[in-house]
């Protein structure tokens, strides 16, 4: 039977959190355990660059980064696990694509259609300040991402459907102008509980600055979890599990006999304080072990560099001879003997 390809990227900026780890992390290693699948997981430093533009935060994130998916678990033996920058047929499949991508299907990517509407409800002016060409373009970076190593499922939060849909539509276009090449992917979300609501209740993300870090050490996950924001109900009042931030990360990591548990305890009335106190326990008993694990690691840095040299040797055995045979296929050949 043939394997199926897994594939999925973490942008590198700043500090690993809950969201990222349901989101991403947690689904992406788990179908690496499986025998019947080839995971390909890495470092998208490349994507961090349109962010970051402080060489000594590039450096630091991409460390933190790599330290996350080895304390939780990666198994590099059966998976391949490397750094973007690392693979350079990467950058030059973008700029193949690049020239495959209507810009129209650009335009309606959901970040920098954001980006536009914020310029706009600033006045007149420029819709465009601000906006670099490397974010105009994630999508086709990320494009390539995907399509070098030939993915079937890519695992990744639902804020990332639209960049597998617009990748299809890359691959789709380039093979029918010069033959089947590409695989076409599909994004699977964890639909439990694929978007994790942060401190504020919006959806858990760097840019809202309301995120829980995965290794926060034990007094700050403590902290920010009695930060998370609840309804004025008093303690005996029955709540609602829907829309409740902090069941929702509960729910995220515990087993279904424990929702249950937790629903009735809702359902009867439970103070919020307790419910914290219930979040933190629990959090903190499943990451102390991954904690001290990353710790160490980020004391290692020269481990970390090592086994993602080793992961970019195993994957550019595969995107050398791949990118030679697209470049066939474009006409990049020799013109004569
Ligand atoms: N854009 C993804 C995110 O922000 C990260 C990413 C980059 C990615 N390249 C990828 C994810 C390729 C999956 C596949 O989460």
């Amino acid at each position: 039977m043939k394997k199926e390809i897994v594939l999925t990227g973490i942008t590198t900026t700043g500090t690993p959190h809950l969201g990222n780890y349901v989101g991403a992390i947690r689904p992406a290693i788990q179908a690496s355990q499986m025998d019947n699948v080839e995971s390909f997981y890495f470092l998208a430093d490349y994507h961090a660059l349109v962010k970051t533009h402080d060489p000594e935060r590039f450096r630091q994130s991409t460390l933190e980064v790599a330290a996350t998916w080895l304390a939780l678990g990666l198994d590099t033996d059966k998976s391949i696990f490397y750094r973007q920058t690392d693979i350079p047929e990467i950058m030059e499949l973008a700029w193949i694509l690049t020239c495959i991508a209507a810009k129209g299907l650009l335009n309606r990517a959901h970040a920098y259609k954001a980006l536009v509407a914020e310029n706009e409800k600033k006045g007149p002016g420029d819709p465009d300040k601000g906006i670099s060409m490397g974010l105009f373009c994630y999508p086709v970076l990320m494009a390539a991402d995907i399509l070098m190593f030939k993915a079937n499922k890519v695992p990744v939060g639902k804020d990332q459907i639209q960049h597998l849909e617009m990748t299809r539509d890359m691959a789709g276009r380039f093979n029918h102008i010069y033959g089947e090449t590409f695989v076409l992917p599909k994004a699977v979300t964890d639909k439990q509980s694929a978007v994790l609501s942060g401190l504020d209740g919006r959806k858990m993300s760097k840019s809202y600055d309301n995120t829980i870090p995965l290794f926060a050490p034990e007094k700050k996950l403590r902290k920010l979890i009695m930060k998370i924001k609840t309804n004025s109900q008093r303690p005996e009042e029955p709540k609602e599990t829907a829309g409740c931030t902090l069941f929702e990360i509960y729910q995220a990591f515990a087993d279904e006999a424990q929702v249950d548990q937790i629903r009735q305890r809702y359902a009867a009335g439970i103070g919020w304080g307790e419910m914290k106190q219930i979040v933190f326990e629990h959090l903190n008993s499943l990451l102390s072990e991954p904690r001290r694990k990353y710790q160490d690691l980020i004391a290692d840095p020269t481990h970390i560099e090592k086994v993602l040299k080793e992961g970019a040797e195993k994957a550019r055995a595969q995107s050398i001879p791949y990118l030679s045979e697209i470049r066939k296929k474009i006409g990049v050949q020799a013109i004569g003997r």
